[in-house]
């Protein structure tokens, strides 16, 4: 093995044989971290790719027909927004990256699957993180005691993997990669070569026992995957865990899923006893709304396949300094101005003078367009100091000339709000829908 140092830029892979400020290929600031490569001759048994021989020979591959009909079965954890997420279980002999901030419930999310699976299967709970003793106390504080279910406090590669040949176990958990370290390289843990190098080993195991394998991955702030971006192309799914950690309510989404779709959402709540699956998040988060409020607004908001209410809250107050302030939790900053910009142009209300806060409760962020018409209509109620309709729940997009556009899923957010007894639906019609209701008046 000839070993050599390169710089690579965590956000493109780019090469350089120098530290740089500035990657050349994607202009990203500071993006590069220093990697250790091996330039010398493959040796046997070693993971890099050998060169193809000349006598490769043919092979035949299958038609879809037939391989269609042999269905994989699936490890359900019964914990359902999880097993939702992930696209119905977990796939035998697949690599699982579940990421997320540091504190947000990464550790107590694969704990509660891990003893929950450990009722079927063996597990193997590898932490380079906690002791033993520690996971321990989290388990007994969540009443987790499965006799299937092992802990193991270490850090070192090579062991980890003796371990998992001696023990046969149907889970691997690491948590998390970027502490594990393999002997054979340099460099610390968390560097791209030995984050690359660990998850390459633990994903040939998971293809050649056919057991799955969830990673735990921390985000640095940006939501980028501290250590390198590579790590997103050799697991088979990646699951992000999200949420602000000083509100209860956790979000699991599926970024990418090779298993199933990325679509689908799973909520979370932290409570004492860990996490608790929320089945019915609109009436949870339209929990303590008060009567008549002013600035509140009621939007229906889609994640993956699932409609939900959420309250918007609005405050529009004089500003003391002659810049008026806007800030927003939970909505975009850039989108709040364009609705200020259109209220101020097309309904004449003179928000020059008045600072403009939104908050979305509970936690949520809004990111849809959809979420446009209610945010408008709290500040609109805020500054007029006139409650909105108490069953009245609002969705749409806005436009830049003012207008109003209908949203996806129409349908689906409409039953939902009436489901929870919002009747007087505040949403944009298509226009062929004006149409017929104008041809049935007359
Ligand atoms: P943890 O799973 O350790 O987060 P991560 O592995 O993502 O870093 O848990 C994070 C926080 O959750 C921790 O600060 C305490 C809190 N928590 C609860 O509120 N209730 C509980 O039952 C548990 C286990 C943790
Ligand atoms: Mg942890």
């Amino acid at each position: 093995m000839k070993l050599k140092t390169v710089y690579i830029c965590n956000s493109c892979q780019y090469e350089s044989s120098k530290w740089i400020g500035q990657c050349p290929e994607c202009n990203t600031w500071n993006s590069f971290a220093e990697d250790v490569i091996n330039v010398g001759k493959p040796e046997k048994g070693s993971i890099s790719r050998t060169p193809r021989s000349a006598k490769a020979g043919a092979r035949s591959p299958t038609s879809l027909e037939l391989s269609g009909q042999t269905k994989t079965i699936r490890l359900l954890s019964d914990i359902e927004e999880f097993d939702r997420v992930i696209g119905d279980g977990i796939v035998p002999g697949s690599m699982i990256l579940l990421s997320g901030e540091p504190g947000i419930g990464k550790s107590t999310l694969t704990l509660q699957v891990a003893n929950n699976l450990a009722k079927k299967i063996k597990v193997l709970l590898v932490s380079g993180e906690e002791s033993v003793e520690q996971i321990a106390g989290r388990a007994g504080r969540l009443k987790l005691n499965e006799k299937n279910l092992l802990a193991l406090n270490e850090y070192n590669l090579e062991t980890i993997l003796e371990t998992i040949d001696a023990e046969k176990p149907g889970l691997i958990i690491i948590d998390s990669i970027q502490v594990i370290s393999s002997m054979d390289f340099p460099g610390s843990a968390g560097s791209i070569t030995q984050v690359r190098y660990c998850t390459e080993r633990l994903l040939e195991v998971a293809k050649t026992t056919n057991t799955p394998v969830i990673l735990i991955g921390h985000v640095t702030k940006d939501g980028t995957l501290a250590g390198p971006k590579v790590l997103e192309h050799l697991v088979d799914t990646v699951l992000l865990f999200e949420g602000d950690r000083f509100q209860q309510f956790r979000l699991l989404r599926a970024n990418k899923n090779r298993f199933g779709p990325c679509s689908e959402v799973g909520i979370f709540e932290m409570t004492e006893d860990g996490l608790t699956e929320i089945k019915n998040p609109s009436q949870q988060f339209l929990e303590g709304r008060k009567q008549n409020a002013i600035g509140s607004a009621i939007t229906v908001a889609m994640e993956g396949t699932r409609p939900f209410l959420v309250e918007v809250q609005a405050l529009a107050s004089t500003s003391s300094f002659g810049f008026p302030k806007r800030t927003a939790n939970g909505f975009d900053l850039n989108r709040l101005q364009i609705l200020i910009a259109v209220l101020e142009k097309y309904a004449k209300f003179n928000l020059q003078n008045q600072d403009v806060f939104i908050n979305v409760v509970g936690g949520i962020k809004l990111s849809e367009p959809a979420a446009d018409l209610a945010v408008l209509m709290a500040i609109a109620s805020s500054y007029l100091k006139k409650p909105l309709p108490q069953t009245s729940a609002i969705f749409g997009e806005v436009g830049l000339s003012g207008e109003l556009r209908k949203v996806i899923h129409h349908e689906k957010r409409l039953k939902e709000a009436e489901k929870l007894g919002f009747k007087d639906i505040v949403s944009p019609a298509t226009h062929k829908e004006i149409q017929t209701a104008l041809r049935n008046l007359n």
